[in-house]
């Protein structure tokens, strides 16, 4: 099938049905609310997916279900297919959720005041996690590089030096900035943790949404051969837009390990999936792939849309971060003279238009927003309308 035989320019109303991203009110009188916050997206799932669902509806009973084999391997074939990525079945445990699994992990795993590394800009729930549970964030700066971002190395072995630290929570592809890491930054993370014995959580949630040419290297792939314990988290929440239905995996090589996990849900009183997110993913396993290509053209296409108008309209005021994965654009706005509050004021209340405040992945990151593009091109271009608009005219 080719781009042509799906349509990802529909514009459908989530109103009334509860969306978080639709939520949070604006000024009232003002435009109407456009959405372009939260990472889900505005676009269906595949209607394979749906019909799945449709099919699993139809035969009316929900009771308690399992995970099953055939899921397994299924999510199994797709790390092999999509990624190149061989990984054993009974490696895979499902849970509710990428942040579920990743409290989990920190509540069962950790001693109260660990120190816990994440690189910043960081996706603010990661931060949550570390502090609600009485730990302590070690931050390791992203490096800005014109329009890209680089790790620092040496601020990493720092970071991982510190005798506190336990685990690192790493975002791969990495959500703001929307670099795709490569085998030898991948690799070089992976030694520096192994070294200093530090545990990783490799989120992979984005995996599946790099877009083309890129390729994901999955975490685990560059961990031969190092001792080292891995969490990798995966699914296809964000890929396929099926976050509300709560089902994703891990992926846990060391059975100690595995079963540590599993023991810490089972304490928790958490058991079984969701039997319609299941028939969901289930086939978006099988099927998904080709409405996944031509989704990420689309998403690529959305982006570059954003590259141009600010090259256009707003040169110098916002300048965009290249995005290599994610459907989340990272912009620069520091060359609009406007402080955050006063941006976000005028945005969120002048123009009606949601986005992710900066400074909510870090202090470092102030006077920076974050879009969802994952959504019909007609919202791209008015959002980007109500951005110049909130801007207007720039002064040296
Ligand atoms: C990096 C990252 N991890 C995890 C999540 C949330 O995952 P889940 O809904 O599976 O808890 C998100 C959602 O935005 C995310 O961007």
């Amino acid at each position: 099938m080719g781009m042509t035989d799906f349509d990802f320019d529909l514009v459908i109303d989530r109103r009334g049905t509860s969306a978080a991203k639709w939520a949070q009110a604006t000024a009232d009188g003002g435009p109407p609310l456009l959405a372009m916050s939260i990472a889900d997206m505005e676009i269906p799932a595949p209607g394979q997916v749906l019909k799945a669902m449709a099919e699993r509806v139809e035969h009316g009973i929900f009771g308690y279900t399992m995970a099953g084999d055939d899921y397994l391997e299924a999510v199994a074939a797709w790390q092999l297919e999509r990624h190149r990525h061989a990984i054993r079945p009974e490696w895979v445990v499902t849970h509710h959720g990428v942040l579920p699994s990743l409290f989990q992990l920190i509540r069962a795993f950790l001693p109260p005041g660990s120190g816990i590394v994440v690189m910043t800009p960081a996706f603010p729930p990661f931060l949550d996690a570390i502090v609600l549970n009485g730990h302590r964030v070690v931050t390791c700066e992203m490096t800005r590089h014109g329009d890209s971002y680089a790790i620092d190395f040496e601020a990493f072995e720092d970071a991982c030096g510190d005798p506190a630290v336990r685990l690192f929570i790493l975002c791969n592809p990495h959500n703001p900035t929307g670099r795709n890491f490569t085998a030898d930054e991948l690799h070089r993370l992976a030694d520096i943790a192994a070294r200093h014995r530090v545990m990783v959580f490799a989120d992979e949630i984005h995996g599946d949404l790099v877009l083309p040419p890129g390729r994901l290297v999955p975490f685990l792939s560059v961990c031969d051969g190092l001792d080292i314990e891995v969490v990798a988290a995966n699914g296809l929440s964000k890929t396929m837009n099926l976050a509300g239905l709560g089902l994703s995996n891990l992926v846990i090589p060391s059975q100690e390990l595995r079963e540590r996990f599993e023991d810490a849900v089972h304490r928790s009183g958490e058991w079984g999936v969701n039997p319609l997110s299941r028939a969901a993913a289930l086939t978006g396993y099988a099927h998904g792939g080709a409405w996944l290509d031509a989704l990420l053209d689309h998403i690529a296409g959305n982006m570059a849309v954003v590259d141009d108008w600010c090259a256009r309209e707003l040169p110098g005021a916002v300048i965009p971060v290249r995005a290599e994965a994610t459907y989340l654009k990272w912009l620069d706005t520091t060359g609009t003279g406007l402080d955050e509050e006063e941006l976000m004021d005028r945005l969120i209340n002048g123009q009606g238009l949601l986005v992710q405040a900066g400074s909510d992945f870090g202090a470092m990151a102030r006077g920076f927003l974050r879009l969802n593009l994952a959504c019909p091109r007609t919202m791209v271009t008015t959002a980007m309308t109500r951005i110049a608009r909130a801007i207007g005219p720039v002064t040296d």
